[in-house]
C-alpha cells in the first residue's frame, strides 16, 4: 500500500470553510484557520485588468452586491463590492480578496492551499495561469501547494511553467475522469485527481490508488455518505464544513 503523504490532509476547506463565512473570501480562510483547518481549496480567476482574484463565478450576482460579469471590473472597481453581506450582515463590508492578499493570509497563518485555475467560459486558461502560478510558487512552498483545474490547458501552462512535480503538484479536476484520465495524468506528471465523490465508483479509486496517484473528493458534507469512499482509498474530502468529518476520518475510525 501506498504512504500516506505527510503534506496531504485529510479534509479540505472548500473556498475556506465556505458552510460558515461567504467562499472564497479573507474572512473564511480566517475561519477555516479557527476551525483548526489547515487546508483551503480556492479559486483564482482573472479581473479585466488581469488582477487574480479569488472567484468562484464567472459573474458577481451570487456572491455580492452587484451584478455583472467579473471579467467587467477591473481592481478598483471590484474592491467596491460587498462580497460578505450576501452571507451574513456581520460580514457586510468585506472585499474581494486578490491572489495577492490571499497568499499573503495564507502565509500569516502557515496555511496551505488547493489553488483551483477557475476557466470560465470564453476566459483564457494560460494567460490566468501564467499571472496566479508564478506568485503562487513564489509565495509557498511546494508542500503547501495543489494546484487543480478542470481545464486541461490551464493544467499544461502549469507543467510548462514548473516542469519538476516535486515542486509542483498538479491536480486533474473531473466530474467523471475520461477513459485516457491515465494518459493525460502521466503527460501532466500529475500529483492527484479530483473528483465528485457522489459519482466515484470503487474500482475508479483502484485504478486511481494502484497508479500511485493521490485521489481528494468534492464536495462533500454529509460524513456517514462519505465512509465507502474512505474505505475504498480516498485520501482526502473537501467539504465546505471540514469539522463534520472529525469523528469519521480513517484515522479516528
Ligand atoms: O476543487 C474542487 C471543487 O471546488 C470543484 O468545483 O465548482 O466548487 O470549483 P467548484
Ligand atoms: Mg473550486
Amino acid at each position: 500500500m501506498m504512504l500516506r503523504d505527510s503534506t496531504l490532509p485529510y479534509t479540505v476547506a472548500h473556498r475556506g470553510l465556505s458552510a460558515h463565512a461567504p467562499e472564497n473570501t479573507l474572512a473564511a480562510v480566517r475561519a477555516a484557520h479557527r476551525s483548526g483547518c489547515q487546508w483551503v481549496e480556492l479559486d483564482v480567476q482573472l479581473l479585466g485588468d488581469g488582477t487574480p482574484v479569488i472567484w468562484h463565478d464567472a459573474g458577481v450576482r451570487r456572491c455580492s452586491n452587484r451584478r455583472g460579469k467579473l471579467f467587467k471590473f477591473d481592481r478598483e472597481t471590484a474592491k467596491t463590492l460587498d462580497v460578505g453581506a450576501w452571507f451574513h450582515p456581520r460580514f457586510a463590508g468585506e472585499r474581494i480578496a486578490t491572489l495577492a492578499e490571499m497568499l499573503g493570509l495564507l502565509n500569516e497563518l502557515g496555511m496551505s492551499v488547493n489553488l483551483e485555475l477557475k476557466v470560465n467560459r470564453g476566459r483564457d486558461p494560460k494567460i490566468l495561469t501564467d499571472t496566479a502560478l508564478p506568485m503562487a510558487l513564489e509565495a509557498l512552498p511546494a508542500s503547501r501547494l495543489i494546484v487543480s483545474s478542470f481545464n486541461r490547458q490551464a493544467l499544461e501552462s502549469a507543467r510548462r511553467l514548473e516542469s519538476d512535480g516535486r515542486r509542483l503538484r498538479l491536480g486533474l479536476l473531473y466530474d467523471q475522469p475520461p477513459k485516457e484520465w491515465r494518459a493525460i495524468a502521466e503527460r501532466l506528471n500529475a500529483y492527484s485527481l479530483h473528483l465528485d465523490w457522489r459519482r466515484l465508483k470503487e474500482k475508479r479509486v483502484q485504478e486511481i490508488k494502484q497508479a500511485g496517484y493521490r485521489l481528494l473528493c468534492y464536495t462533500a458534507n454529509d460524513p456517514i455518505a462519505f465512509t465507502p469512499c474512505w474505505q475504498w482509498g480516498a485520501d482526502a474530502v473537501i467539504s465546505d464544513d471540514p469539522g463534520l468529518f472529525t469523528h469519521y476520518l480513517p484515522s479516528t475510525g
